[in-house]
């Protein structure tokens, strides 16, 4: 195993009593409908079972995908083509280099998938789907209660293991402006200013970039708004009129299935509570070691009752450098 997984090894974890204790308090949760708690609760044992620390045989994604690399794997839906128009904006995007090496060394594990953890994020990706279509939403929020958790992480594993699906449409956006993390997880550098994107000044196909052709297996059917500076008034932002227009115009002009929001963390500052017209609901990446029960409940609280929690992600990440909010 590469070091990565070493490292894993010395990172604090929850107890089995912990999980429960989250567990329970999860299922409690005032306001969060039994429907999208059952789907929390079993993304979150899914997540667990699949931990490659913890099980010497982990919980292998075959059941769900069994192809060594899903590169076309079956649709969500794939009776709607896309018009010919969706397809001219597709391929209007740039596209960026994709270096395994680079991907690797982020632990961008659905990437070259030699982690077995990667098929923890096939089942959440096939989970996901499932609830989207559903309910009929597209716009999913990433956060968790506090920094470091590994939003971006699961932002970016997601992303990619979704773009392995043929005719799935995918958009992820770098919405935690204050602190932008996704350009360093692709090595893109001078990925542009997502905000001068959402104020309507960079055209969407100057901004937003797609995969270009690589051996491993990421469709380019994945559009990603990155950025490279913070925005100092990013809740102002997010709650601007032109923000909400550009949002439909790339929906309208991309028709993405997923729209994922790497968003900062719910109980730091505002912007979550500000993005809150941008998005249908929300996966909830919990730190383990990091998160207490009482935080998800606060974050859950403070993102409100019409914001289904669709998933709860229990992430190990460690907390590097001076990240904070
Ligand atoms: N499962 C994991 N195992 C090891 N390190 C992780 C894991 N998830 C995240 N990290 C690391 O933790 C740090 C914070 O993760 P990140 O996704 O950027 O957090 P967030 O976006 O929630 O602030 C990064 O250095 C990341 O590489
Ligand atoms: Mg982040």
């Amino acid at each position: 195993m590469n070091d990565k997984v070493v490292r894993r090894t010395g990172r604090p974890r929850l107890d089995s009593g912990a999980r429960e204790r989250i567990l329970a308090k999860i299922a409690k949760l005032d306001h969060a409908p039994a429907e999208e708690i059952e789907v929390a609760t079993d993304a979150l044992r899914d997540l667990l079972r699949s931990d490659p620390v913890t099980e010497a045989e982990p919980e292998p994604a075959a059941q769900i995908d069994t192809s060594d690399s899903d590169a076309g794997a079956t649709a969500p839906d794939p009776s709607a083509p896309p018009s010919p128009s969706v397809h001219d904006s597709w391929t209007r995007l740039r596209q960026f280099s994709l270096d395994g090496t680079h991907l690797e060394g982020k632990l961008v594990i659905t990437a070259n998938r030699s982690d077995p953890a990667h098929g923890a994020f096939d089942v959440l990706r096939t989970r996901l789907v499932q609830a989207l279509a559903d309910k009929g939403w597209t716009r999913v929020a990433i956060t968790s209660p506090t920094a470091g958790c590994g939003k971006s992480f699961t932002a970016v594993n997601l992303a990619i293991t979704l773009s392995r699906y043929d005719s799935c449409r995918t958009v992820l956006l770098d919405f935690d402006m204050r602190r932008p993390g996704l350009a360093r997880y692709f090595g893109v550098e001078r990925a542009g200013s997502i905000g001068d994107y959402l104020r309507g000044f960079v055209p969407l196909e100057d901004h937003l970039i797609r995969p270009g052709p690589n051996n491993l297996h990421v469709g380019d059917r994945l559009a990603i708004g990155l950025n490279d500076r913070p925005e100092a008034y990013a809740a102002e932002l997010l709650q601007q009129p032109e923000t909400a227009a550009v949002m439909t115009h790339l929906e309208r002009t991309l028709h993405p299935e997923v729209v994922l929001l790497d968003l900062p963390p719910a109980l730091a500052q505002d912007d979550v509570i500000a993005a809150r017209p941008h998005f249908d609901c929300v996966l909830m990446v919990v730190g383990g070691g990091m998160t207490t029960s009482d935080e998800i409940q606060e974050a859950t609280r403070r993102i409100g009752e019409d914001k289904p929690v669709l998933g709860v992600v229990l992430n190990k990440a460690d907390i590097e450098g001076d990240y904070a909010y």
